[in-house]
């Protein structure tokens, strides 16, 4: 039963996470930690998107049991399914039936545009399913299904709800009448905290990603203390030691990850992380990293 009590305003949030491998760091800080602190105040509704997992293969039963763990994880991170909505997106028929009505909104220009279909789907594109390719637009569906106003993502989902976006208004253009303008209201993405795209510890030109072949790439929420240690010891850094400014770090990817990381669970600016270390080198800084990785994780 959900506590409408504390849900205050008409925002209305919805956002989505794939049952695929482990969960990670940059899942976390870019989404999950914000929903936990939003859904006690915003009517909010998560989703663990199974249908948008299969848009590459799956073996079925392993399918199965990633949705359980995901499901389990945002519960342990602080999700309460006393306070949110929280399920399945294959229990719910009505995703893929508005995302088939949104394949006749939606251009196919527009779905050229979005950039992580090129980048997934890479050399190999007229081998990629027609899911994969037309994937955004389940996601508006997800999102309008609700008449969700808010979208809580990482960096890496920005574009899609802007399609959402797009979408949304050309139906409302197509179909709806005078006095239904806003038939479906233009759902806003929310990109917070300090960490809204955390990059691979071992390539700061690369975000960090459950598909990554490295597990050294990313710290993963099941991760024990002998990982996370050994995974921070041997992140990449540099040879200098942490700057004084935002804008000198601002060229060296792989520190500049590492700040936002602990600026992201400290909840801090980074600003303020570099005051704290500023002409230090990267040991003692990766040791601090450690301990808060550890304790929250
Ligand atoms: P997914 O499962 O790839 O990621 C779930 C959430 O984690 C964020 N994220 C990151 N944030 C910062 N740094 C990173 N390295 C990083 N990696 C992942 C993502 O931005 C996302 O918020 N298409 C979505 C799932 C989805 C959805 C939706 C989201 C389906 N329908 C409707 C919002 C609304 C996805 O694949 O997320």
């Amino acid at each position: 039963m959900i506590n409408s009590r504390l849900k205050q305003s008409n925002k209305r949030i919805f956002s989505g996470i794939q049952p695929t491998g482990n969960l990670h760091l940059g899942n976390y800080l870019g989404a999950i930690k914000n929903w936990v602190n939003l859904q006690g105040d915003i009517f909010s509704i998560f989703s663990i998107v199974d249908l948008h997992a299969i848009t590459v293969p799956q073996e079925p039963s392993q399918l199965k049991s990633s949705t359980h763990e995901v499901t389990a994880a945002i519960i342990a991170s602080g999700i309460d399914p006393k306070s949110a909505i929280v399920f399945n997106q294959s229990s719910v028929k009505e995703h893929a039936e508005l995302a088939w009505i949104f394949n006749c909104v939606c251009r196919i220009g527009w779905l050229n545009r979005m950039t992580q279909f090129k980048e997934k789907a890479g050399k190999n594109r007229e081998k990629a399913t027609v899911g994969l390719y037309g994937y955004p637009v389940l996601m508006a569906a997800d999102i309008l299904l609700y008449k969700a106003t808010h979208v809580p993502v990482g960096d890496d989902q920005k574009q899609h709800i802007e399609l959402a976006r797009d979408i949304a208004s050309s139906f409302n253009n197509m179909f709806a009448h005078d006095d239904q303008k806003d038939f479906f209201s233009l759902p806003e993405p929310q990109i917070l905290g300090q960490a809204t795209r955390v990059m691979s510890l071992r390539d700061g030109t690369k975000k960090m990603s459950k598909s990554d072949f490295s597990d050294f790439s990313r710290i993963n929420l099941t991760d024990n203390k002998d990982d996370i240690v050994k995974k921070i010891k041997k992140a990449k850094t540099d040879a200098f030691p942490i700057p004084e400014s935002e804008t000198e770090l601002s060229s060296r990817l792989e520190a500049q990850n590492l700040i936002n990381i602990y600026a992201g669970f400290e909840e801090k600016s980074p600003q303020v992380v570099l005051d704290e270390y500023s002409g230090k080198g990267f040991a003692d800084f990766k040791k601090d990293l450690t301990e808060i990785l550890i304790e929250k994780i």
